[in-house]
């Protein structure tokens, strides 16, 4: 292999929320960081929302948050390829090819369909497929395409993805069994950049800051509603006077994560002498989480800005997606014998 043609990552983003700390810490970071050294290939994933939502208002909402949201995190347009899915027509046709290529039973086996059969099975329904899309059902092909027609070596990843990847990995080598001596895919394997407690963050409650949990701090919030959210945090109810255990509550957990080191020592020690109150912890870590996301929210907030550079941006960036989703597509077209 050429050590100079250096390798591909690739990383799907789904636009299904409002980004939070978590995903920041959690995901963003570790993806941004791990692009170093390879050839880094970040997408908005927008056709995979559409299996869950149907506002059209909030998927180009959570299309443009989440895609503003990484550039304002650091992602650099020009030394990587950033654009959104759905303007990459190549993607669905390969999705065809390779739909025609992927075994049924390897679908039904996918942990996403299989998690919604079980909950309709608990709920007592006759039909184990009921509210099941086929977009739902397909959506590891879609999502081995997204991997495949980008070439990528590797795939990070949270947990939950990695059967996709090991798909996507298959389907790959039932295309090439077949047509290999044509043209070969690359067989990708994924990476889980997100392990470790250095990329756990605790939400509000203590327990890891999840969208299902409903404990995430936003990430661009204003700094009022900032405040709001800390403010609501649990805390116990022991007097000001009195000691207190920082570590009892996710306010203090919070503030060893965003604030120098030497305040959050001094806290420790007055929270353990007693005489200071947990209003003031939660001053101190609104002020801590303010003040470093402060430049990135309003980067964030110039791109979420109608007609601002972020959709330029993309265009560019479908543009050099396209430089390379074209030829592959000719090709895989010649391979199987279309046109
Ligand atoms: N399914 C991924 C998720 O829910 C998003 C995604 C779509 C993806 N296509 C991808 C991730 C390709 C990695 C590679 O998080």
């Amino acid at each position: 292999m050429d050590p100079t043609v250096r390798k591909v990552s690739l990383t799907g983003i789904k636009p299904t929320g409002e980004p939070h700390l978590g995903n920041y810490i959690g995901a963003i970071l570790p993806a941004l960081d791990l692009a170093d050294g390879y050839d880094s290939v970040y997408f908005i994933a927008d056709y995979h929302a559409l299996t869950t939502i149907r506002d059209r208002a909030l998927l180009r909402h959570y299309t443009r948050s989440v895609a503003a949201t990484w550039l304002a995190a650091g992602l650099d347009p020009d030394r990587t390829t950033f654009y959104l899915q759905s303007d990459i027509p190549e993607i669905f046709e390969l999705t065809w090819v390779l739909s025609c290529m992927s075994a049924k039973g390897l679908m039904n086996r996918a942990h996403a369909y299989k998690a919604a059969r079980d909950r309709n099975r608990e709920a007592g329904k006759e039909d184990l497929d009921a509210g099941v899309n086929m977009g739902l059902f397909n959506y590891p092909v879609l999502m081995a395409v997204d991997i495949l027609i980008m070439e990528a070596d590797v795939v990070p990843v949270g947990r939950d993805q990695v059967q996709h990847v090991e798909y996507a990995a298959d389907i790959a080598g039932a295309f090439n069994s077949v047509y290999g001596d044509r043209y070969r895919f690359k067989v990708p394997v994924s990476v889980i950049p997100q392990d470790g407690s250095a990329h756990t963050l605790p939400g509000t409650d203590g327990r890891k800051m999840s969208k299902s949990y409903g404990n995430t701090i936003p990430l661009f919030a204003p700094e009022a509603d900032l405040r709001k959210v800390i403010k609501r945090i649990p805390t116990d109810s022991v007097p000001v006077e009195a000691p207190k255990d920082p570590d009892s509550s996710a306010v203090f957990t919070l503030l060893e994560r965003f604030a120098e080191p030497e305040l959050v020592a001094a806290t420790r020690a007055r929270l353990a002498a007693g005489g200071m109150g947990w209003g003031e912890v939660k001053a101190q870590l609104t002020e801590a989480i303010n003040s470093r996301f402060a430049p990135l929210r309003d980067r964030y907030d110039a791109l979420m800005a109608p007609s601002s550079e972020l959709d330029d941006l993309l265009v560019h960036g479908a543009d050099k997606a396209r430089k390379h989703t074209r030829p592959v597509l000719e090709r895989i077209r010649d391979a199987i014998g279309i046109g």
